[in-house]
């Protein structure tokens, strides 16, 4: 028999997962299939129980879940309570488990880039379930201070006594209408710029030599991007840690290693 695997979230007809998973289901010759799955905000627990009943035993979470379903899990992995926010969920047995791959998947191109975390200072736009999972990275690698800004500002200042607690200097502040200097690394871990939209904060002025990350992968090269690659800044693109977290999750899922390049040539080939 088939088995089903699914990304659930809302919106998520733009998500790359299926893409990506299906590839190397075809790659490792496994008799699987992964779907996305629309669940409404509000209708999480509804969401899950439909999927049981479907027989999916193991599912990406995506926006606006992550951090709502975490009261949902019978139990979590040891990344999830810390960054307090699940990514992946194994439905076995009655029992939902909890798993983050998003912080590991977000580390892997600054590791591999070798930029240097112990002692950077970062600007965090987004306080959200992936902006939890940067930040916590970012903490637990020796970053000097975190300044998140956010939308909803009580959740930014809730994202930084989290970056306190894990022993970093923090602040938190509304989105900034411009960066400029005092950081060595920006990162958008918003959904602002999705589809073409604009940059959440205008990255024109920021100094050469900074590190702009964005977590948004749809288009290829978003606003923010663009804008900081005029001003000379390094950049790196919300593919690659979609790509990593998709990877490490196809491991925990199968206990297997991913076929990732064949994984990189989908999504890849999504964009062309
Ligand atoms: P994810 O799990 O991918 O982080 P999320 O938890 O829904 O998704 O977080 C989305 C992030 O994008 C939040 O920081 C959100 O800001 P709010 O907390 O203020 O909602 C941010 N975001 C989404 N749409 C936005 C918009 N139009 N302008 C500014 N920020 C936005």
């Amino acid at each position: 028999m088939v088995r089903t695997f699914a990304v659930i979230g809302d919106p998520i007809d733009h998500s790359l997962s299926p893409a990506m998973h299906n590839a190397a289901f075809l790659e490792t010759r496994m008799d699987c299939t992964y779907i996305a799955y629309r669940v409404p905000r509000g209708d999480l627990s509804a969401g899950l129980d439909s999927l049981r009943a479907a027989g999916i035993e193991g599912y990406n979470v995506t926006i606006p879940h992550k951090v709502a379903i975490m009261e949902r899990l019978d139990s979590v992995s040891e990344e999830c309570s810390l960054i307090g926010a699940a990514n992946l969920v194994h439905d076995r047995g009655g029992r939902r488990r909890g798993f983050n791959t998003d912080m590991e998947g977000f580390l892997r191109p600054l590791l591999s880039r070798n930029v240097p975390l112990s002692g950077c200072r970062v600007l965090l736009l987004g306080a959200g379930g992936a902006a939890r999972a940067g930040a916590s990275g970012l903490a637990a690698r020796g970053a000097s201070h975190i300044h998140v800004c956010n939308r909803d500002t009580g959740k930014a200042r809730g994202l930084a006594e989290h970056c306190s607690k894990m022993g970093v200097s923090s602040s938190s502040g509304p989105l900034p209408s411009y960066v400029e200097g005092g950081f060595d690394l920006v990162v958008n871990a918003t959904s602002v710029g999705m589809n073409g939209g604009p940059s959440p904060a205008d990255m024109s002025r920021v100094p050469p030599g900074v590190v702009a990350y964005d977590m948004v992968y749809t288009p290829v090269r978003t606003s923010f991007l663009e804008q900081a690659e005029g001003a000379d800044a390094a950049t790196i693109p919300g593919w690659e840690m979609l790509l990593h977290q998709a990877a490490l999750s196809f491991s925990i899922l199968h206990g297997r290693d991913a076929p990732v390049p064949a994984m990189k040539r989908a999504l890849l080939g999504v964009f062309d």
